[in-house]
Formats: structure tokens, sequence, C-alpha cells
């Protein structure tokens, strides 16, 4: 069995790190503007412009382009300026009332929204007044969306963001569109169009709308690759700090949050949800169907729990979601997307708390196998959540990597705090959990520590059947020589990692249950020597294992899709006899330096 001191050592290592870095709640602060949008978590953002009046279709014709983001008909289905605007006439404009909007997020428990004040075709949503291409003048009474938002969002307690389309414009003579990549426009043109346009503008909803939390600009690339230059962000941003110096800027301006402490947050690809933990702020723009605006030809919803399992793993990275709305030409959405956002509401309602002020725990990404953990510290205690994407048939949790042990565990949302019976065996803690978790959209259990629980590192979980699945990516520690090769041809070539000399690698693990178990491996070796080994060694004892031949298989019928074989090959038994950390070694000697792909070890 392993010493436990030195993982002791390790963890005050940790902790010591952890209380110089500043960190709270899991996130570090990068600046005290982003203190409410790293509690906030959840968003609305509402995309609506004149192509909300198209629904997707012009003349007949569906949206060109695959990617059917209906705010870009305009552009892809090749429309005349002087046409386009005929699709004010399409909106019902009596029944167009932001307040629904915000009434729609607060349900959804979102905690602020974006609207498109300006998108890429121009149209700006408010009276603008250095650019006469904008709803007042086309609406009789004249409408003022940015206004009526603002008012509506201060009745409501929610904070508004703007989003401007700084880069595009397919309105001003000088602006941006794809089409002057063939024509090119010099940067003369283009500041004309920066200084008449988007200065001014940016003036106003700066100045004529109260507070606004966010400016969401909108650039996927970097500015060096476009005709926007560096003089003309940096004259945008000390506008925004000049004005509103409380106002985030998203790294859409075309500069990243590493090289411009001004940029507050990173703002992820469309639909994009993150997958590592961030210490910076951080959003993923979503959409409940495909398109941003609205589309009537686009069904593809997503489901409740996915849209929540997203919301989630975000908060568990430290990100946001700002979640899409693109109402139609008579004001509403969906009810598709309406009656989601509401299941989410719900959700959030008895869960909420798993969300707002919370963020990332220490454990890696994707530990525990049934679901993810958020962590929020209040004064005097801290709350792990443990959030069931899949519940255990047995009932039974296995929470894996907390060293410290819980003072209570409860069902989130449960004002009684009615206690879950838990056992705490120094990596484990064991969940019983109550029946009614069974009938629940994505149950959240609440364990509340006095101190701030510590990890445990580089220990492999024990998974929701009981067993242990060592993989490359969870080792201990590693020698040797090797080369991960992720999976393939739709993963039906698994992630391994390709070795031709010997390697080791070493697990932890902790066994609370002593007793013989089985061990598994699963690799791959198309050559034919007798040579090549596998040993594994433990205090439990040893195995050995010669390794086979797996031969090929076929991925799909008539395919040519011929790949190496990855099967599992029994190791045989060990006897862990006491509970504690065990280390597992094991040693691949390919003896003849032919090539051995290995992909898990499995203990049950
Ligand atoms: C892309 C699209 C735009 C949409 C945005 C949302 O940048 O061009 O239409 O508003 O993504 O993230």
């Amino acid at each position: 069995m392993k010493n436990t001191d030195s993982r002791y050592k390790k963890i005050l290592l940790c902790l010591f790190i952890m209380a110089s870095a500043g960190i709270v709640s899991g996130q570090k602060k990068i600046n005290s503007r982003t203190d409410w949008f790293i509690h906030d978590r959840f968003g609305m953002f509402i995309h609506f412009g004149l192509y909300s009046g198209a629904e997707g279709v012009w003349k007949g014709e569906k949206l060109r382009n695959d990617n059917n983001y209906a705010e870009w008909i305009q552009y892809r289905n090749r429309i005349d300026r002087d046409e386009y605007i005929t699709l004010i006439d399409n909106f019902d404009w009596n029944k167009i009332d932001p307040e629904k909007w915000v009434i729609m997020a607060k349900k959804a428990g979102m905690k602020y929204v974006t609207l498109t004040a300006k998108h890429h075709d121009g149209f700006a949503l408010w009276n603008s007044k250095s650019n006469s291409y904008n709803i007042a003048k086309y609406t009789n009474p004249e409408r003022d969306l940015v206004k009526e938002l603002a008012d509506a969002c201060k009745k409501h307690g929610l904070k508004l963001g703007l989003y401007y389309s700084h880069w595009v414009d397919w309105e001003h003579r000088y602006g941006w569109d794809h089409s002057r990549e063939l024509t090119g426009i010099s940067p003369e043109n283009y500041d004309i169009y920066w200084q008449e346009k988007v200065i001014p503008q940016m003036r106003e909803l700066l100045t004529n709308y109260g507070p606004i939390s966010m400016i969401w600009f909108d650039m996927w690339i970097h500015h060096s690759e476009t005709v926007v230059t560096k003089d003309q962000l940096v004259q945008l941003k000390s506008l925004i700090r000049e004005l509103q110096p409380d106002c985030l800027i998203n790294s859409r301006l075309g500069l990243s949050v590493e090289e411009d402490p001004d940029v507050d947050f990173q703002e992820l690809g469309d639909n994009e949800f993150g997958v590592t933990k961030k210490d910076f702020p951080w959003q993923s723009p979503a959409t409940v169907a495909h398109s941003w605006g609205y589309n009537k030809l686009d069904f593809q919803y997503k489901s409740t729990t996915q849209l929540l399992q997203s919301l989630i793993k975000n908060v568990s990275l430290n990100g946001n979601m700002l979640l899409n709305i693109g109402p139609g030409p008579a004001g509403s959405v969906q009810p598709e997307i309406e009656n989601r956002l509401a299941e989410m509401g719900e959700w959030l309602k008895s869960n909420g708390e798993s969300i707002y002020g919370a963020g990332a725990y220490d454990l890696p990404v994707n530990y525990n196998d049934w679901g993810v953990m958020t962590c929020r510290k209040n004064q005097d205690k801290t709350l792990i959540y443990l959030h069931l994407f899949s519940n255990p048939v047995s009932g039974i949790l296995n929470v894996s990597g907390i060293d410290s042990a819980p003072a209570i565990v409860y069902l989130a949302g449960d004002k009684d705090k009615t206690p879950i019976s838990f056992k705490h065996d120094k990596a484990l803690i064991t969940l019983q959990l109550p029946e009614s978790i069974n009938n629940k959209i994505i149950p959240v259990v609440a364990m509340e520590f006095r101190e701030y629980p510590s990890h445990i590192d580089d220990l492999v979980a024990k998974n929701m059947e009981g067993g242990y699945s060592l993989k490359p990516e969870n080792t201990a520690s590693e020698s040797g020589t090797y080369t991960f090769i992720a999976k393939q041809k739709g993963g039906t070539v698994p992630d391994y990692i390709s070795l031709k000399d010997p390697v080791k690698l070493t697990w932890t693990i902790y066994i609370d249950a002593p007793g013989p178990k089985k061990l598994d491996i699963s690799y791959s070796y198309q050559g034919g020597s007798e040579k090549n080994s596998v040993e594994i060694k433990t205090v439990a004892g040893s195995l050995h294992h010669r390794i086979k031949n797996t031969g090929k298989t076929v991925e799909e019928p008539r395919s040519n899709w011929i790949i190496d074989n990855f099967s599992s090959s029994h190791l045989g038994e060990l006897n862990f006899s006491q509970t504690g950390f065990y280390d597992i070694e094991m040693f691949v000697n390919p003896a003849d330096g032919e090539e051995v792909k290995f992909q898990w070890l499995w203990i049950k």
C-alpha cells in the first residue's frame, strides 16, 4: 500500500498555491468589472432585425448556404439594399414588445440580455442620429427597441448588453462585406465608415440608454487578418472606457483576453462549449435550434437536457452561456424554444444555487463519469454540487478525489436540507441517493463543507460500475517514449498511445472495498512476435501477459475502412487485501521494436 504522507504534502502545497493566486470560488478575478458576469453565468442573446421579417426565405428561395444563419440572408441571397428594407412591412409592429423578451429571459433564469442593436446588415434598432438607416425612420409611430428593451430590463432587474457589428456592415458605402476580399477597400475609405458610423453610433448607445453591461462585438478572426486596424479598435475601446468604464468588452472585438487587459472575457465560437478550465471569464454563444435570426425552416431543436448540460458544463469550467432567441416578425419565438427556456427556468428555480456564483472545482475535467461538479464558496462554507447526468441504478454514487468529509449532503433546492446518507473514506465519498432523484431532470446533490475541501491529485476515480478505468490521460506518472494518437474514423479507432520501446505507466487508485479484483487490458498489435509483453506490478502482486496479434476488422460493411482491431485480454486477478491507495505500474515491453498500441487497463 502506498504511504499517504506524500499525498498530503501535495494537497497542502496545492492549497498554498491557490491561496497565493487569489482564487475566489475557483475562478481568478481578472478585474472587478467582471464580478457580476462570473456570478450570473446565464444570459439571453436576442437576434432581431430586418432579416427576422424574411424568416429565412427570400422570393420563394430558402437561404443560400448550408450554415442556415437567417440573419445573413441579405448577403447570402444577394438582396439589393433598397429591396431589403421592404422587409420592414412584414412585421406586426403592434405585437412587438421587448418587455416580453425580458420576461421570457427572467422566467428562464437568465440574468442579462444582449440585443443585436446593429447586426451585419447595418440596420440600427434605435433612433440613431448619426445614421438614418434605423428603425425609427421606418416605423410609425417611431420605435426605438434599444430604449424599450433598456426600460424593460430596468423594470425587471436584468442587465442590458448590446451586440454591435463593428467590422461587417452591408449598409455603409465603405463598410466591410466579404465581397471586398475581391474588390478590396482602401484603409482611408474604411476609416470613413469607422468615423462616420461606428464611433458616433457607439457614442449614442453608451450615452442615451443608461448603464450598458456589455458590448458584444462580432469579429471572429483576429484584426490583423482583415481590414480593421489596431488603432481603430483602441479608439473604440477607449470610447467605451471613457463613457461607461464598467461596461464589459468581449474578445470578438478582434483582440484576445491574453493580449489586452481591456478585453474582459473570451467569447467562444458559435455553439462552441468549453472543454478545458480557464481562469479568465469566458462565454459560449448558443442557439436552441441552429440559426440566430428567426428561420421558419430550422427545426433542429436541442433538448432541454442538452441545453442544461451545456450550461452546467460551462459553469464547471468557469464559463457562461448566452442562449439565443430569434423573435419572428410578430415578436414571438417558436413555442419549442419558449418551452425549453421555461423548462430551464424551472430547473434553475430549484438548482440555481449550483450555477449562480458557482464555478470550477479543482478536480480534472471529466473526472467522475456520472456528471460534473461545480463549486461555490460562501463566507462560512464551501458547497460542491454534483450534477447527475446519469443516475447509478444501485442508487449508490461514488464521488472520488475529495479528501475532506462533507458536513452535510442534501438535494439542491431542498429548504429542509433533508440529509442524504454518505460515507467518507479518505479519497471516496459514497452516497446513498434518494429514490426521488429518478424522476428529476439532472438531479443536483449539494455537499456542504465547513472548510474548502482539498482534492487529491492524480487519482483515478472509481466509476459508476465500481471499477477503475486506467488510461494514458489519467496516469500519475509515466516514462519512456510514446505518441498519443487521437481517435480516428468517427471513434471506431479509439484514442491510444503508440509505442515501439519499453514504456512504464503508473496510476493510483483508492480501494475502499478490499478483495480480489480482475484486471483486463485493451490493445492492438499487428506483428507476429512472441516476445512482446506487459507486466503489472502492485503491492497486491504482479501479472504477466504475452502480447498477441489482435488482427484487423472492418468498420462498416462493404467500406474500405479496414482498421487495426483493439480487443481486450484478461490479465488475471489480484487480491487487494486492504483499503488504501495503490500504485498500479504497467510495463509494456515491445521486445522486437514493433509497434504496440495501448488503449486501457480495467480493474474491477
Ligand atoms: C456569427 C455570425 C452572426 C451571429 C454570431 C453569433 O458571428 O456571423 O450572424 O450573430 O455569430 O455568435
